[in-house]
């Protein structure tokens, strides 16, 4: 395996997924990494704290500093390299980043989905909205995807996905907390512990996993 793997998680809310990965690298869970940075899009993210109580440095890169996503994701890609990062994990990050920031990471940006991709994905579909449209369609079946970012929103290869019960009676606030708790929190952890030991080799769409 090679050297210890820097991460950095982009952030642009509360966090929860950032927590799950500071939980599950103090609890020895993440082999051959460690987060070096947390960056967050909104300054007032709840995020950053989370990262701050963790002894993890934190870095603010606006939105609302740039005129366009492309001159964001620009200094965001600086930032990344100055900060000599190996790997990019997207935790609950609300810009679309355009494709300076893929061609400088090939295959190691990672995101985490509150669906089932190709469902429920893309353009506009995030967040709560995702567990909203989810639940007007009828699915019995929600879920979480973790990926790699290609320049195709939410379309890069799947890494990790796993189903969730669709409850009756369920509003968007109880299926997104059950998807977290049950997938995203699960799954995000395993899979930047699989990226960091090198188990992940991409072919195409396809990723497989190295035992
Ligand atoms: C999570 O459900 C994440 O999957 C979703 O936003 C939430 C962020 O929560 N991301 C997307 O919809 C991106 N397309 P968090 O800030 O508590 O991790």
């Amino acid at each position: 395996m090679s050297t210890s793997k820097r991460i950095a998680v982009l952030v642009s809310g509360g966090g929860t997924n950032l927590q799950a990965l500071i939980d599950a690298q103090n609890s020895g869970q993440i082999a051959g990494g460690s987060i070096a940075a947390v960056i967050s899009s909104k300054p007032d993210a709840y995020a950053l704290e989370r990262a701050a109580r963790a002894g993890i440095p934190t870095y603010v890169v606006a939105r609302i500093d740039y005129p366009d996503n492309q001159a964001m994701t620009v200094a965001l890609r600086d930032k990344l390299q100055e900060l000599d990062i190996h790997l990019v994990v997207l935790a609950g990050f609300m810009t679309i980043l355009t494709e300076e920031i893929i061609h400088a990471f090939p295959n190691a940006i990672l995101n985490v989905h509150p669906a089932l991709i190709p469902s429920f994905s893309g353009e506009g579909c995030y967040g709560l909205r995702v567990h909203q449209q989810a639940l007007a369609y009828g699915v019995k079946l929600a879920g979480a995807t973790v990926h790699f970012v290609s320049t195709d929103c939410d379309g890069g290869p799947i890494i990790l996905q796993k189903s969730v019960a669709v409850e009756e009676g369920d509003t968007p606030e109880l299926l997104q907390r059950r998807v977290m708790e049950q997938a995203e929190w699960v799954l995000l952890p395993q899979a930047v512990s699989l990226f960091c030991q090198d188990r992940l080799r991409v072919e195409g769409r396809i990723v497989h996993i190295i035992d």
